[in-house]
């Protein structure tokens, strides 16, 4: 009985369809939530269509990947052309574009019904804001052509917008206006969206249907091959099988980056070249990537300027900068639009994901279903290790921390950062691992340590990678690897992002009920800074936590040198002086800190 109602009600569902230009995707709202369906395997579908040899159909996957080997009988990028009358050719048959993208969206649409077990017949399906209402309606055909009755065209922002509201966004940030920055693989646009109420009004619209991702891609492409005509003095762009293969390794590369701060690539056997093996064997750096594409994320800064003028506001005016696409991913472009709006702009919702989300969510609209917030998974705290860096006074600071997972990233996410020892022959590393937001991670909460020890006996800057992995259960893996060597150490941290619920509080509470006197774990009375932090511990008007640093000194006054021996103790006794008499001895304790962090103690 319960199953006849579950499936009459899903009969009735409405599917949300992102068609892209590189990627499409289909989603659907059931039991509160959306699910982006997978496609063999995978949540993105590649937007190609191909015939094989043999003549079978090929979507995706496939398609993508006998592309480069037989580029007239497959066809990407269909989306550029929609609205247009001309045909295509594919093998030894023509299509118009609509019929093209109808073969994308049958195939979405025979998958869904595959894994919902029912048939899939009403579609809301997203296109560009810049689409006219010739380009509409093929998208429209091409819905109906695949045996979809397309209830909805909806703009990508929009949809892009409904799934930040419905999601993310409180009540009270739900109104205003939004700039709704769109970088997939082969378009970028960009919309100023108004929202009040229930209205959303794309106020302007601005884009380059020719900038994208695949730009990216084709820049570290040309460096591949530079660097393969400069070691074997030949040039592989005329071979097919080699050019397919470092283009995938490029995008490859370009998605690591987005989360680490090297990649090494390596492809053997490319090609045989006067009885040579030709290998691409290099590492590439975030900072060396980031030169090569700025000025395309620079041409995407002036579209957004364009836009702002048309819709008469300034950056300022902005209430949130909102991420759509699988581009935007790219750290230069979250680094660029934090410059230029002066906020932060929001991810939370998957990039490449939150068009269909939209979509999906105002099929649930149209079908009469009540849309309470939907989940999605993200960190709420950043997790981060501690380093030297520079104060805002050009001063070593000791207690840096550096975000390695920001807060508001979906989960599950693996990033690094890299790390430099300060001195020569310096064997081991402390790695220091904490949650929250503070730029001093004295006031961030520490989550655990260890030591990376038989580091490699060279001078200072030996590069060190801090990895974290955080998953959906709240488990974070944190591993620090010599860079040069592969040399690695890590450890698992759990339940670091869910927060205790109020039944397991109560539990501990009572299982150190008889620890802790009352008082003690009564919320009122909790300092915001860990209580032994505060307390006065010795006779000179220190707190714990300074007169631990003074203990730290002098237990390693053994091993000093003279010279930084001398100055530590004269530090010492300087600072309980200062102590006593109630003065300020901050700087003097800054300079200890230092002397200690600089020796190793
Ligand atoms: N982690 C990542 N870092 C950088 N780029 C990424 C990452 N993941 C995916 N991409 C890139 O995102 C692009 C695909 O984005 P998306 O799926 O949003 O495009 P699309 O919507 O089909 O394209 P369009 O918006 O042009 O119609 C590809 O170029 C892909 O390489
Ligand atoms: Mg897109």
């Amino acid at each position: 009985m319960t199953q006849a109602i579950a499936k009459a009600d899903y009969s009735n569902c409405i599917v949300g369809i992102d068609l892209g230009t590189t990627n499409s995707l289909i989603a659907v709202y059931r039991d509160n939530k959306i699910t982006i369906l997978e496609i063999e395997g995978d949540k993105l579908l590649p937007s190609y269509v191909g015939l094989s040899p043999s003549d079978d159909l090929l979507v995706g996957h496939p398609a993508r990947n006998q592309y480069i080997l037989y580029p007239e009988r497959t066809i990407k990028s269909i989306k550029r052309k929609m609205g247009g009358t001309e045909s295509v050719v594919l093998g030894d048959r023509s299509l118009l574009p609509e019929e093209v993208s109808a073969l994308i969206l049958g195939h979405l649409k025979r998958q869904a019904e595959i894994q919902l077990g029912i048939p899939v017949r009403r579609a809301v399906i997203t296109v560009p804001a810049y689409f006219n209402d010739v380009q509409r309606q093929a998208t429209r055909s091409a819905g109906e052509i695949a045996g979809l009755e397309v209830v909805r065209i909806i703009n990508e922002p929009t949809a892009a917008s409904l799934a930040f509201r419905n999601s993310v966004l409180s009540q009270k940030e739900c109104n205003g206006i939004s700039a709704v920055y769109d970088l997939g693989g082969g378009t970028f646009d960009v919309s100023i969206v108004r929202e009040e109420g229930d209205v959303t009004e794309v106020l302007a619209s601005h884009g380059d249907t020719r900038l994208g991702g695949d730009d990216f891609d084709r820049m570290i492409l040309d460096h591949f091959m530079a660097h393969i005509r400069q070691e074997y003095q030949t040039d592989l762009h005329d071979d097919r099988r080699a050019v397919n293969r470092l283009t995938h390794a490029a995008e490859q590369a370009k998605i690591e980056l987005s989360a680490h701060p090297f990649v090494h690539v390596v492809e053997e056997d490319l090609a045989v070249v006067n009885g040579r093996a030709i290998h691409l064997d290099l590492e590439l750096s975030r900072s060396q990537y980031e030169d090569m594409i700025r000025s395309y994320v620079d041409r995407t800064v002036h579209c957004i300027q364009q836009a702002l003028l048309d819709a008469n506001l300034t950056p300022s005016q902005i209430d949130h900068v909102l991420l759509a696409g699988g581009s935007t991913r790219t750290p230069l472009v979250r680094d660029v639009l934090q410059d230029f709006f002066q906020r932060e702009p929001r991810s939370e919702v998957h990039p490449d994901l939150c068009v269909a989300m939209g979509a999906a969510l105002l099929g649930a609209r149209i079908q009469g279903l009540a849309i309470e917030q939907i989940l999605v998974d993200i960190t709420p705290q950043s997790f981060g290790m501690a380093a030297l860096g520079i104060g805002e006074d050009g001063l070593p600071n000791l207690f840096h921390f550096v975000r390695i997972i920001p807060r508001n990233t979906p989960l599950p996410v693996t990033r690094s950062e890299s790390f430099y020892t300060l001195r020569d022959n310096q064997e081991a590393v402390d790695v220091e691992i904490y949650q929250g937001e503070n730029d001093d991670v004295r006031y961030n909460t520490k989550i655990g340590n260890f030591l990376i020890e038989g580091l490699s006996k060279v001078p200072a800057g030996n590069t060190v990678i801090g990895r974290m992995s955080l998953d959906l259960n709240g488990i974070l893996t944190v591993t620090a690897v010599e860079k040069s060597t592969g040399l690695q150490k890590s450890i698992k941290i759990e339940g670091v992002h869910r927060p205790k619920t109020a039944l397991e509080i109560e539990d501990a509470r009572s299982r150190l009920a008889d620890l802790i006197p009352d008082s003690q774990i009564d919320d009122s009375v909790m300092p915001i800074y860990p209580t032994d932090a505060m307390e006065q511990s010795d006779g000179f008007g220190l707190l714990r936590e300074q007169a631990d640093i003074l203990n730290r000194a002098r237990s390693a006054f053994e091993k000093m040198h003279p010279d930084d021996r001398q100055e530590a103790e004269d530090l010492c006794q300087r600072i309980e002086q200062l102590a006593s008499e109630g003065k300020e001895y901050d700087k003097a304790l800054n300079e200890l800190q230092e002397l200690l962090y600089f020796v190793g103690a």
